[in-house]
C-alpha cells in the first residue's frame, strides 16, 4: 500500500507536459488485436492500467516491447484465450478487447468486468450492439462469450453515447461484412484518435468526433502493420490546470490540445481563472479566491466527468455556493466524505452536490476511493494549511504518470511512503 505525505501551502509554479491518454492508448491497444501484425504506438504513458492492457495482450499470445513511451505490439500469434476475472478486476477496460477479438476470431470470452466504486457500469450497450453485428451471446458462470462466424454490417442506435461501447463496436466492425452505422455515438477526442488508428491499419471509419460512424468493412487480408501517436491526455493536462488554480499558481501545461480542454477552460474563465491559451499550451495564473459555478458532467463535449471531483476540490474554496451535478456516473461522490474531513462545506442530494466555498481547507488523513476522487485530494491537500496523508494512491497510479514528480517540479512536497 503507498500514500502521499502532501505538505499544504503549495503555490505550483513553471512548466509540466502532460502525457499521453490513458483513455486513448487502452482502446488503440486493444485495436492492435485486429491486424495481426505489428503496431507501433508513441506517447504511451507510463501507468498501471496500460501495463494491465499490456498485460491482456500478452496473456493472449502477443508480443509486446516497450522503449521509453513506445510500444510495439506484434499481435502475430494471438489466440482467443479467455481473459479471467483476475484480469478483468485489475481493470475494467479491459473489456475492450471484446469488439477487436469478436471481429478478428469470431469468438471472445472474458469474465463480466462487474460494477466499482463509481458505478454499477453495466454492459448491455456493448452486447445488444455486438448482438445486432451478429454476434451470439451467452453469459453464464460470470463469463460473457461472443460468438459469429464473420459479423455483419448493420444500423445501430446506442442509447446513450457510451464511450467503451463504441469503441468496441467500432472496433468490431472493422472486419464486418458489409457497412455499419452507429448513431448517437459517444463524441470524445479518444473516438478520433482510435478511428485514426484503426485507417493506419487498413479499416474504413468516418465519422468519429461526431454523432454519427460509418463502417465499411475489409478482410482481415487487407489489414496491415501501423504506427501511431496517442494524443495528450486532457484530464491529466485538466488536473494540473486546476492545480494551479487552487494553489494560486502560475503554470503552463505543455503538450496539449487546447480544444479538447474547452469545457473545462470555460467554466475556469467563469470562475474567474486568467488562462491564456497557445497553439499546444494552456498558461494558467491563479489569482486568488475562485467564484462559486454550477456544473452538470455531460458527454463530451460538455463537462467531463472524470473533472468532476477535481473541479470540487477548487470549488470547495470558492467565493460562493457551487453546485455540481453528476449525471454520468451514479455514485462518483465519494470524494466528499474526505473533502468534508479537509473542512469543506458541502452536501450531496440524490446526484447534486451543493458546496459552500470556505476560507480555508485543513490538512487531514484522507483516502483515495478511485482514480479521480485521489486526484482531487491531492489538489485538496497541497491548498490545504497542513500536512495530509493520503492513503490508496494506487488508484492515482492507475491514470497519472509519475504524478508526485510532476507536481514536485512545480514546487510541491509529495513523498510517496511505501508501506
Ligand atoms: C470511459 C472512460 C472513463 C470516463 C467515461 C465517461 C475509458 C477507459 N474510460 O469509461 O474515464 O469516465 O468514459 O466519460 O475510456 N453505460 C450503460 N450501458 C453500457 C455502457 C455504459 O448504461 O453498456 C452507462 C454507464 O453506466 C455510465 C454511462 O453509460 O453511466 C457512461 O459510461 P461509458 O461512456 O461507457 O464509460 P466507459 O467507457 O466505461
Amino acid at each position: 500500500m503507498h500514500k502521499f505525505m502532501i505538505a499544504g501551502g503549495s503555490h505550483l509554479k513553471g512548466t509540466v507536459r502532460a502525457s499521453g491518454s490513458k483513455n486513448a492508448t487502452l482502446p488503440v491497444l486493444a485495436a492492435s488485436i485486429l491486424n495481426a501484425g505489428k503496431s507501433v504506438i508513441k506517447e504511451v504513458p507510463g501507468l498501471v492500467d496500460v501495463s494491465v492492457m499490456k498485460d491482456v495482450l500478452v496473456h493472449l499470445g502477443a508480443r509486446v516491447s516497450c522503449e521509453k513511451d513506445v510500444v510495439e505490439v506484434d499481435s502475430s500469434d494471438i489466440q482467443p484465450v479467455e481473459i479471467s476475472e483476475e484480469l478483468m478486476r485489475r481493470m475494467r477496460a479491459s473489456n475492450l478487447v471484446l469488439g477487436s477479438l469478436l471481429g478478428r476470431f469470431g469468438y471472445v470470452k472474458i469474465s463480466y468486468p462487474g460494477g466499482c466504486q463509481i458505478g454499477s457500469r453495466p454492459m448491455n450497450l456493448h452486447l445488444k450492439g455486438l448482438q445486432m453485428l451478429g454476434a451470439t451471446i451467452h453469459e453464464k458462470y460470470g463469463y460473457i462469450i461472443a460468438e459469429a462466424k464473420r459479423l455483419t454490417g448493420a444500423d445501430i442506435h446506442l442509447d446513450l453515447p457510451s464511450v467503451g461501447a463504441t469503441e468496441n463496436l467500432m472496433m468490431a466492425a472493422i472486419l464486418a461484412d458489409g457497412v455499419t452505422t452507429i448513431r448517437n455515438v459517444a463524441k470524445e477526442p479518444e473516438l478520433v484518435c482510435l478511428q485514426n488508428y484503426l485507417n493506419s491499419i487498413g479499416g474504413h471509419v468516418m465519422g468519429a468526433g461526431t454523432d454519427t460512424l460509418k463502417i465499411e468493412g475489409v478482410h482481415l487480408s487487407d489489414l496491415k502493420p501501423a504506427a501511431c501517436t496517442v494524443i495528450p491526455d486532457r484530464i491529466e493536462a485538466g488536473t494540473y490546470i486546476v492545480a494551479a488554480a487552487i494553489t494560486g499558481g502560475d503554470v503552463t501545461v505543455v503538450n496539449v490540445i487546447p480544444e479538447h480542454l474547452d469545457p473545462l477552460l470555460a467554466k475556469l474563465r467563469e470562475a474567474g481563472v486568467n488562462i491564456a491559451v497557445g497553439a499546444n499550451d494552456v498558461r494558467v495564473l491563479g489569482n486568488g479566491k475562485v467564484k462559486a459555478v454550477d456544473i452538470k458532467t455531460m458527454p463530451y463535449p460538455g463537462f467531463p466527468t472524470d473533472m468532476q471531483p477535481q473541479m470540487m476540490a477548487l470549488l470547495s474554496l470558492a467565493e460562493g455556493t457551487s453546485v455540481i451535478t453528476e449525471t454520468i456516473f451514479e455514485n462518483r461522490f465519494k470524494h466528499v466524505g474526505e473533502l468534508q474531513r479537509m473542512g469543506a462545506d458541502i452536501k450531496v442530494e440524490g446526484r447534486t452536490a451543493i458546496i459552500k466555498g470556505v476560507n480555508r481547507l485543513s490538512g487531514a488523513n484522507v483516502e483515495a476511493s478511485d482514480l479521480r476522487a485521489g486526484a482531487a485530494l491531492v489538489l485538496a491537500a497541497m491548498a490545504a494549511d497542513d500536512n495530509s496523508l493520503l492513503d490508496n494512491v494506487e488508484h492515482i497510479d492507475r491514470g497519472y504518470d509519475q504524478l508526485e514528480d510532476k507536481y514536485n517540479a512545480l514546487g510541491a512536497r509529495i513523498i510517496r511512503i511505501n508501506n
